[in-house]
């Protein structure tokens, strides 16, 4: 999603540029900086052509800059265009703005700044903002007075960085969307993502909710809503020692999607030695599952999917009350005391998350947050941190991040639920000894569904619309399948329970219609699969618990792990992107899409 980086010291556009470049996977549909050089003039570039091609336009040497704003934009007012790409400037060329978020009353601050004379050449939100501030600086204030001025007009959420390109001053204010400072010794970083600094800094500080800091050539100060000025504590950056999947392909969602097998003996080497005795749990400091009367695991996406299979293992191994919620509609929930609330999000930042915690009735829930970024603002607000050591995830599409997301969760439940007399003994045993074979099963996913999934892309690339179907404990990877064929192919693709076919969705299915039956070793699937045969339907079953030896076909034991059939969603993934590559799109960065969905 939006990308903010801003420094002031030496080489600020170099420094600013290459910290932009660090959040570029996430998605964006433009991208800009706006500086100060050294003699006092500003230089000011946008482009459609990725964060690379800033470089160009910074024309002369940019490292003769001393203060400088970049931006990654993922469009939500205003098209696609250089002229709607922050930063954006105020009528006299003096200041520029970066902004995430949304500005929700921009309509009325617009017209307002129209009667006042301002030229607004945008159709940005964000625009206003910037002719605020002009407004603000014009009769006086400083940069930071300016900016905390004209935030008190704002409704909605933001991270907003201006640059006074006359002076060389910064100010930075965040509203519900992140914001961080690191100070580097020889100069000081804003950005929206301590992943944009990671490697410059090892500590940084967050802004909460209408603080604003300015940071001129008399140093850093921070501004508290409420009157102090003290300046908010340091959080380590966490170290960053998993490397980005490699391997042989181009694209960084086919490495990734290879990369599981070993994400997944990764996580189980790290926590299952902590299941049997508790001691995972009790390292998180959880409360005993005896002091919990429900669960309930939020989150978007494909980390809704993951919650959804978490779900399943506190239901069936620990016959707890147990609910999943998509976080943007968890508003209207009735919270009741005693919840553990588990939050699922690869990137820890999707503001539908945060969201969700904010409606928390104080005191009546424990926040484990489950995510592959320990530094961001959800690990930040929960109780408790679990990381899911997915490593680095480049393609906006989850893949690695969703099988590490199961385990990690599986884990830490099957710890919690190990002493806990609701829990089902020899269901937690199975659940044990099925969590060690997941890998090989993984890799064998892989193996055996590579060449099929590309062949079966072939055949299916004219294909307008697939169904996705499953039962139990197989339908959160339909779902995930579906999902994924959605976003890399831009083809419809609906998720059903099996059941629901004859309800509805079978009137779908004509000669030849795709339909792929995530199987569980539900006998009922048979019926299902029986009905789309009979209109010539085209079945393609996943997740069958047989492995061909020898010839011989054996039956593997039909009862899956609580958590449900993982390895069906490798040949759902290979089939995705198999199919996007005929189509030509591009797998990393689906359109529309964004890998960090900061706006609620
Ligand atoms: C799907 C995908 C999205 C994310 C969703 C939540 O491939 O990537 O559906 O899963 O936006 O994101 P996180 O996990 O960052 O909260």
């Amino acid at each position: 999603m939006c990308g903010i980086t801003a420094f002031r010291g030496p080489s600020a556009a170099t420094r600013a540029h290459e910290a932009l470049a660090r959040l570029e996977y996430r998605g964006y549909d433009s991208a800009g900086i706006a500086a100060r050089r050294s003699d006092g003039t500003a230089v000011h570039v946008r482009t459609l052509s990725g964060v690379a091609a800033l470089v160009m336009g910074l024309e002369r040497d940019p490292d003769a800059t001393t203060a400088a704003i970049g931006h990654t934009r993922w469009a939500t007012h205003g098209g696609v265009s250089e002229r709607n790409a922050h930063p954006l400037e105020d009528c006299g060329g003096r200041l520029y703005v970066v902004h995430n978020g949304i500005i929700e009353n921009a309509d009325v601050l617009r017209e307002r700044l129209r009667s006042a004379g301002h030229r607004l050449a945008t159709d940005v939100d964000t625009e206003v903002v910037v002719h605020l501030l002009e407004e603000a600086v014009s009769v006086g204030l400083d940069l930071g007075r300016a900016l905390a001025d004209t935030a008190a007009l704002m409704e909605g959420s933001w991270a907003v960085v201006v640059l006074d390109t006359r002076t060389g001053a910064l100010a930075g204010t965040a509203h519900g969307s992140p914001l961080i400072l690191a100070d580097t010794g020889d100069g000081v970083y804003l950005a929206s993502d301590v992943g944009a600094v990671a490697p410059f800094v090892s500590a940084f500080r967050v802004l909460e909710d209408d603080d604003v800091v300015d940071i001129d050539a008399e140093g850093t100060r921070w501004h508290r809503a409420g009157g102090s000025r003290r300046p908010r504590g340091l959080w380590p950056v966490p170290a960053i020692s998993l490397l980005a999947s490699s391997g042989r392909h181009t694209d960084h969602m086919g490495n990734e999607i290879d990369e599981q097998p070993i994400v997944a003996r990764r996580v189980l080497d790290a926590l299952s030695p902590g299941i049997r005795d508790g001691a995972l749990w009790n390292r998180l400091g959880l409360p005993p599952l005896e002091n919990v009367d429900r669960v309930a695991v939020l989150g978007c996406g494909t980390s809704l999917h993951a919650g959804r299979a978490l779900a399943g293992v506190f239901a069936r191994a620990g016959h707890l009350p147990t609910r999943a919620l998509t976080a943007s509609e968890a508003g209207h929930e009735v919270w009741e005391p005693r919840t553990l609330v588990v939050a699922m999000s690869q990137s820890g930042e999707t503001a539908d998350v945060l969201r969700a915690l904010d409606g928390l009735p104080s005191g009546h829930a424990t926040v484990l947050a489950l995510t592959n970024n320990t530094a961001s603002s959800l690990a930040r607000r929960a109780d408790a941190v679990i990381d899911c050591l997915a490593g680095p995830e480049i393609g906006v599409a989850a893949t690695k991040t969703f099988v590490a997301q199961v385990l990690t969760g599986a884990c830490v439940a099957l710890s919690g639920l190990w002493s806990s007399p609701r829990a089902d003994a020899a269901t937690l045993e199975a659940d044990f000894t099925a969590l060690a074979g997941t890998p090989d099963a993984l890799s064998g996913a892989l193996h055996a569904w590579r060449d099929r999934a590309a062949e079966l892309a072939g055949d299916l690339v004219t294909a307008s619309g697939f169904l996705f179907l499953g039962r139990g404990a197989g339908l959160v990877y339909a779902a995930e399948g579906a999902l994924k064929l959605k976003e890399l192919s831009y083809r419809w693709a609906e998720p059903h329970a099996a059941g629901e076919l004859k309800h509805g969705p079978l009137a779908l299915v004509d000669a030849g219609t795709p339909v792929f039956v995530v199987d569980d070793g539900d006998p009922r699937l048979d019926v299902d699969i029986a009905e789309v045969q009979a209109r010539a339907g085209r079945v393609i079953r996943v997740g069958e618990r047989s492995l061909r030896v020898g010839g011989l076909e054996l039956q593997l034991p039909r009862r899956g792990p609580s958590w449900g059939p993982l390895e069906s969603v490798i040949p759902l993934q290979l089939f995705a992107r198999e199919l996007a590559l005929r189509l030509e799109r591009n797998v990393d960065k689906p359109r529309n899409l964004a890998k960090s969905v900061t706006v609620a």
